[in-house]
């Protein structure tokens, strides 16, 4: 298939930015991986395109002992191993980080961190916004909210600080409803919704918030938005890497819970919405939990039908052989976990009825690719039959949501020359030819707008339960019966189980 790119030469721009007010950073879990790979960085972007106030500081807690210089050689180290960088050239930045380490569970650590925070505001003469931000492992995420709120420094309306406090914490958001819960009532017992930020960072990919503006600032896709046009959507967010090193957490928790509970289904109802009232945070989550529930909820008849997993064994990812999951270090011998999901939604409303959605997700497939593809209905009928064309392929559009980020039509047109000669082109956006720039970590875009108070790419306590609500009956049903877990061979592009599953619908996926 031919492609047709797109140019930006005549591009009308039209930009919205809100730089950060005077801020504080309370970072737990300071010296982990995902503070030093992901938070860092992302700050010191953020820094450098002059959107964080002069008069910003992060204060840095955790177990280890650092000083303040000690810490701020540690993220030297990671931002130098991110970036090349001149001598001296983070000194400025880091000049803002301060440390104080203590155990979680112990109150006098809280103490010494609301008389540092005290001491650093008035230094920085800062009595804006506080945010706490809980890079720990979810266990403790109600222990240090608990202890935070005994310590007077979680919210203002009850007996707290006078300053704006915010939380931002990080999936996993429970293992279960009940748990899910649970963690909404403890966090909810200490903070209001209103200063719980909870990050799933696919939604501050740009190409997902893409889908905001791609649907609701055109006018030419919106009519062709729903069942009458569009046979079905894929979903597919692959991988090649398998479980690292992070078995321990994943052998317990499997696809369905690491990324179908929340980016899918995020996806999903990113792209099957409602249009909101407003670009803004309460009328676009009012809608994604409204899509969330229009979601057939699985019966146990669906449970051989509508999802299927699978678990990776040996193979060879770039021609080199790699282990299969149960031979992955700190996997279980006899692990059950499912590496691979796909699933069958029915989305229950005027829009969508009859339109299925299919998602599949796996960890150490043939490639890294996150797409979402609107499959449209073929043409009713074919006039150019006589010439033996008498099937026509369906028009695609396809968000490419990663890597390569782009936006594609698939289309039919004659070539040059015969009477009748037909090529498929495709219509190609590639976000960084088009915009000639790269795409910024998502983290940049979910600090930058918990900073700015703007809830909008963070999920909500009613989307999560719902979302929980969704796969609960599987996880109850995979609690008593057999799974009928699938292997397939690691660095596949072709899920042999998965392939024929869709065609029983007369479908395909496209390919990998
Ligand atoms: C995380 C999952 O939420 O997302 C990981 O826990 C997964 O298992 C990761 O690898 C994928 O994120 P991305 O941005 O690389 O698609």
């Amino acid at each position: 298939m031919r492609t047709i790119e797109a140019t930006a030469d005549k591009l009308e721009m039209v930009c919205a930015e809100t730089p950060a007010g005077p801020v504080s950073l309370v970072v737990f879990g300071a010296s982990g991986d995902l503070a030093h790979r992901k938070l860092y960085p992302s700050l010191y972007a953020l820094y450098r395109r002059n959107l964080l106030a002069g008069g910003f500081y992060l204060l840095g807690c955790g177990r280890a002992e650092f000083s303040d210089t000690q810490f701020r050689d540690t993220i030297r180290q990671s931002l130098k191993s991110a970036n090349a960088a001149e001598p001296g050239e983070y000194d400025a930045f880091l000049a803002h980080f301060y440390y104080v380490s203590g155990s979680y569970e112990e109150f006098a650590f809280y103490s010494r961190i609301s008389q540092k925070l005290m001491a650093l505001d008035e230094k920085y003469r800062l009595g804006g916004c506080r945010i706490f931000y809980l890079s720990l492992p979810p266990f403790l995420y109600p222990v240090v909210a608990d202890k935070l709120s005994q310590s007077r420094m979680a919210c203002p309306g009850r007996g707290g600080p006078t300053q704006d406090v915010r939380l931002i914490v990080e999936k996993p958001f429970g293992h279960d409803l009940d748990s899910a819960k649970q963690l909404n009532d403890q966090l909810g017992g200490c903070f209001d919704e209103s200063q719980i930020y909870r990050i799933d960072h696919y939604l501050g990919k740009e190409t997902v918030q893409n889908l905001l503006v791609f649907r609701f600032a055109n006018s030419i896709f919106e009519p062709l938005w729903n069942r009458d046009f569009i046979d079905h959507v894929q979903i597919t967010i692959a991988e090649s890497v398998g479980v690292e090193h992070r078995a321990g957490y994943y052998d317990t928790t499997g696809a369905l819970r690491d990324m179908f509970q929340n980016h899918m289904l995020q996806m999903v109802s990113l792209m099957a919405m409602e249009p909101p009232a407003a670009f803004e945070a309460e009328s676009v989550r009012d809608e994604k939990a409204k899509l969330l529930r229009c979601i057939r909820p699985f019966s146990s008849e669906d449970m051989n039908t509508a999802i299927i997993v699978g678990q990776y064994g040996f193979g060879k990812i770039d021609g080199a052989a790699v282990p299969g999951y149960l031979q992955e270090e700190g996997v279980r011998e006899d692990s059950q976990t499912e590496t691979f999901v796909a699933a069958k939604l029915a989305v229950e409303n005027w829009r969508w009825k009859g339109v299925p959605f299919y998602l599949r997700t796996g960890k150490r497939l043939a490639r890294k690719l996150t797409e979402i593809v609107i499959a449209f209905k073929q043409v009713p009928h074919s006039m150019f039959a006589a010439a033996g064309l008498d099937f026509l392929e369906a028009n695609q559009l396809r968000f490419q949501i990663q890597p390569e980020e782009g936006m594609y039509l698939s289309l039919q047109a004659k070539r040059p020359g015969s009477k009748l000669c037909m090529s498929g082109l495709e219509l190609a956006v590639d976000y960084q030819r088009v915009f000639e720039t790269k795409m910024p970590e998502a983290y940049q875009r979910l600090l930058l707008d918990c900073m700015t108070g703007d809830q909008m790419l963070f999920a909500r306590q009613d989307s999560i339960l719902l979302s929980w609500q969704l796969l609960q009956p599987i996880l109850d049903y995979w609690s008593q019966q057999d799974k009928n877990l699938f292997v397939y061979p690691a660095g596949t592009s072709d899920i042999k189980p998965a392939e024929e599953w869709i065609k029983k619908d007369g479908r395909k996926w496209r390919p990998l």
